[in-house]
């Protein structure tokens, strides 16, 4: 379906046009004074002076010409030249049937774009062997949901999780191992046979490995060489030490993938800094046959600072000089492979704002050194930070860095509590379904609370304001949902039929309200994809969660006596149902049947 904003426009420039007026300064806008109006043209003051009339005239020859269009229910011109409009409600109506018609599909009249593209998005970025923390919830969220935009408008959407499990943690965990299970057959070089399939240790022994070998090689410059030999034979093709790296791989692994399932969180890919590594050699030598790298300092680096650059962009290095290759080189490797596999029209990464600069350098060297050609785009969406209350990254009240898993656990126990003490009494559920429930709306309001802000702001991690079921939040959008369900079902259990209903004309403001909010649906999932804005998602459905619960406040649904009326709110009433779910499920949450 064609947006509604659009067709208003193309209205308005038909009239300039008949006019003899130029199309392009017949832009409307939603109104920003919805006591005046719904939609405003600003075009004739801008206008003006070029047509040599007064505003006001336009204004009022354009208010004529369109006096009797279907479009429009009211078309005033007010000094001192703006077009004030009022959408038809029978026009209304009509858009929201159509809506209404494709919810079978759950797309209520979002198209799909015209050419699918291969996008694909890296983010998540965990570090194998650590545990996720805090600072990983915002990259999964919101790479999420711009994955699940980018799939709803038809593009295909290749998640890659980009696991750090290649470097110097992977030497710190084979040292500490090896200090405390030295018979261990991983660590014999004589050892010709086949390695147990058992790993030699659990995911909380080697969440417990890792900052005891971080810590000791930060004072013990002795233990740190070693971890930086293992690591060395490690990437040289130890055989042991391979089949160690493995298992640590696998266990981590698995453990990730109960953490981002409960996040509601998936990546079609499960690639890691070390898929990237076979890609270095060639990678390397072509940027030296190219003339792009050459020897500074004894490292191998490519110059990537511009002209127009307002502030020093250092080379990217490439190799250091002991010829080791670093975060960068295993980039730009990475994207080296992503070419050959997919080919894709963009890369988006997801990834902390603080690595801004780092990813200025490799996308400019991956494009100067023909790793990309011009067609690819290479997006960097920068995140800012969590904070919490006191405005200083989020931590655990002992100060610590706070763990993903403890952190959800503690706000489904808040959730759980709040369901339960706000349960009627004729209508307990019993404890697994409150259990379910609580995890179902924790989860709406750590996503919610992240998204609805503006990806690359700091924000502050406000656990009550987030879990609350009034204001903007999650839970309240659930809440609103879980109201209309709980209208629907009764009205289908008073023995009526959802299917025999349809949206017809507004009989109040209220109700003009909520059906202009829900037409904006597709407007908005579109956009929110082009600008890879969430938070304009968050934006909408609070919009049309208050216009909903406004209506529903003026309005008696099932006591109306009219039936045809009855039925219209009704159809209204799922409609909006459909489009605040489907634009839940962009955001990565779903909605419980009662809460
Ligand atoms: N593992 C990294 C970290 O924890 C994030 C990876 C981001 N993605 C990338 N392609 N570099 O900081």
């Amino acid at each position: 379906m064609k947006k509604l904003l659009d067709l208003i426009t193309r209205t308005m420039e038909d009239a300039f046009d008949d006019l003899g007026y130029e199309k392009s300064y017949a832009r409307v806008t939603v109104s920003n004074r919805p006591d005046l109006c719904e939609f405003q043209c600003n075009g004739a003051m801008a206008l003006a002076k070029q047509a040599k009339k007064a505003p006001l005239e336009i204004a009022e020859q354009i208010a004529g010409k369109l006096g009797d269009n279907a479009l429009f229910e009211e078309v005033s011109a007010v000094k001192p030249g703006f077009l004030n409009l009022k959408l038809s409600k029978k026009y209304l109506a009509d858009y929201l049937k159509e809506m209404a018609q494709d919810a079978e599909s759950k797309r209520f009249g979002c198209e799909r774009v015209e050419k699918p593209q291969t996008i694909m998005i890296d983010y998540g970025g965990p570090n194998v062997a650590k545990p996720l923390h805090v600072g990983h919830l915002r990259s999964a969220v919101i790479g999420e949901s711009i994955k699940r935009m980018g799939i709803f408008l038809g593009n295909t959407m290749i998640g890659d999780v980009h696991m750090g499990d290649w470097g110097l943690q992977m030497g710190l965990i084979i040292t500490e191992l090896k200090q405390r299970k030295p018979d261990l057959p991983y660590f014999d070089n004589a050892y010709g046979g086949a390695y147990p399939k058992e790993p030699p240790f659990t995911i909380s022994e080697l969440e417990e490995i890792y900052p005891t070998a971080s810590n000791k090689s930060k004072t013990d410059e002795h233990y740190k060489e070693k971890a930086m030999q293992a690591t060395y034979d490690l990437q040289h093709g130890n055989r042991g030490y391979q089949a160690l790296w493995q298992h640590i791989i696998k266990v981590s692994v698995d453990d990730l993938k109960k953490n981002y399932k409960r996040l509601n969180v998936s990546f079609e890919l499960w690639k890691g800094e070390s898929d990237a590594q076979p890609y270095i050699p060639e990678m390397v030598r072509r940027m030296k046959d190219g003339g792009y790298a050459y020897i500074s300092e004894g490292a191998l680096v490519v110059d990537v600072k511009e002209e127009t650059d307002t502030k020093e962009i250092p080379p990217c290095m490439i190799l250091k000089s002991d010829g080791a290759s670093l975060y960068n080189t295993t980039d730009l490797a990475t994207i080296v492979q992503r070419m050959e596999s997919y080919n894709p029209k963009e890369i988006i990464y997801v990834v902390d704002k603080r690595q801004e600069l780092y990813f200025t350098q490799v996308f400019r060297c991956a494009k100067k050194t023909g790793i990309v050609g011009e067609d690819t785009k290479l997006c960097f969406l920068g995140f800012g930070t969590m904070n919490g209350k006191d405005g200083k990254p989020f931590k655990t009240r002992e100060g610590g860095v706070m763990r993903l898993e403890t952190l959800l656990t503690d706000i489904e126990d808040k959730m759980y509590e709040k369901i339960i003490s706000n349960q009627d009494e004729d209508k307990k559920m019993d404890d697994e379904e409150a259990h379910t429930i609580a995890a179902q709306i924790a989860l709406s309001a750590v996503k919610y609370g992240d998204l609805s802000n503006q990806a690359s702001k700091d924000y502050i991690f406000d656990v009550d304001r987030f879990t609350s079921f009034e204001g903007n939040t999650g839970p309240y959008i659930l809440y609103t949902i879980v109201r209309i369900k709980s209208i629907l079902n009764k009205y289908v259990q008073a023995g009526n039929d959802l299917n025999g209903t349809y949206v017809g004309e507004a009989h109040s403001e209220s109700e003009k309200a909520l059906q202009l909010e829900v037409a904006k649906f597709n407007g908005v999932v579109e956009s929110a994809f082009a600008e890879l804005a969430p938070h304009r998602i968050c934006a909408y459905i609070y919009d049309l969660a208050n216009a909903l619960n406004h209506f529903y406040h003026e309005t008696k649904i099932l006591a109306e006596t009219d039936e045809s009326l009855q039925k219209s709110y009704i159809a209204l009433l799922n409609l909006t149902r459909g489009v605040l779910e489907v634009c839940i499920d962009i955001l990565g949450f779903s909605a419980p049947d009662r809460m």
